[in-house]
């Protein structure tokens, strides 16, 4: 299994937007993790299709959208024109899973699912075998810089159990407090995608810190 390092845009500073994405690609991130909040699914407000545009025009790189909007299928049809490689809902506001991963497919996106800490992975079995990526939430979601919660290691073991139940191949990603101290737990558990804000941008060099945060995964087979 590969490792795979999403640093978050929401930990860049957005005055040298370029350049800070100049500095991830030339450090080996493999995507883009973008936080789109919207004030009502989490306590916080953040971006959507401009900065989106933006992104895709200064990388190649996969644009990894996280939904932490209530209606995320009204944002859908925009954000795949404005370049979004996949985008990952929330099940907590996803009445109709399999409907708005259908939608995500048909407009050419990966079609991911995301579970709160509080949230049961039940909530994603049954949609398992349809899903390009499952993202388990190690922090509750709405900020940067957050301490990632060790009770969802385990959930983590879950939701790794769970999908090669499914016979599923699909993505899974970890996203809050990932950092040195926490990375290889997540990726010994299972996890293969690695979403990190404060980890990378915060760390005296983000460009190294990339390959440091691979190489603890990698010494933990
Ligand atoms: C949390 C967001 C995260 C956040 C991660 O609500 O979904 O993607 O940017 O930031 P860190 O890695 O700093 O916890
Ligand atoms: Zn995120």
């Amino acid at each position: 299994m590969s490792v795979r390092i999403a640093p978050s845009i929401l930990s860049a500073d957005f005055a040298r937007l370029a350049d800070d994405v100049a500095c991830i690609e030339a450090g080996g991130a493999d995507w883009v993790h973008v936080d789109v909040m919207d004030g009502r699914f989490v306590p916080n407000l953040t971006f959507g299709t401009k900065v989106i545009e933006t992104l895709r025009r200064l990388t190649a790189l996969p644009l990894d959208v996280h939904l932490m909007v209530v209606e995320p299928e009204r944002y859908f049809d925009d954000f795949a024109a404005a370049g979004a490689s996949s985008l990952t809902i929330h099940v907590e506001a996803a009445p109709h899973l399999n409907r708005q991963i259908a939608r995500i497919r048909e407009l050419g996106c990966l079609a991911g699912a995301a579970v709160n800490p509080a949230t049961s992975l039940e909530a994603v079995r049954e949609s398992a075998a349809d899903l390009d990526l499952l993202l388990v939430m190690t922090v509750n979601p709405g900020f940067g810089g957050q301490e990632f919660i060790p009770s969802t290691v385990d959930k983590v073991r879950r939701a790794r159990a769970l999908l090669d139940a499914a016979r599923s191949s699909a993505v899974l990603e970890v996203d809050g407090g990932i950092n040195r101290d926490t990375i290889a737990d997540a990726w010994r558990a299972g996890a293969d995608t690695f979403v990190a804000g404060h980890g990378v941008f915060g760390a005296g060099d983000p460009r190294q810190e990339i390959s440091v945060l691979r190489r603890l995964c990698m010494e933990h087979v």
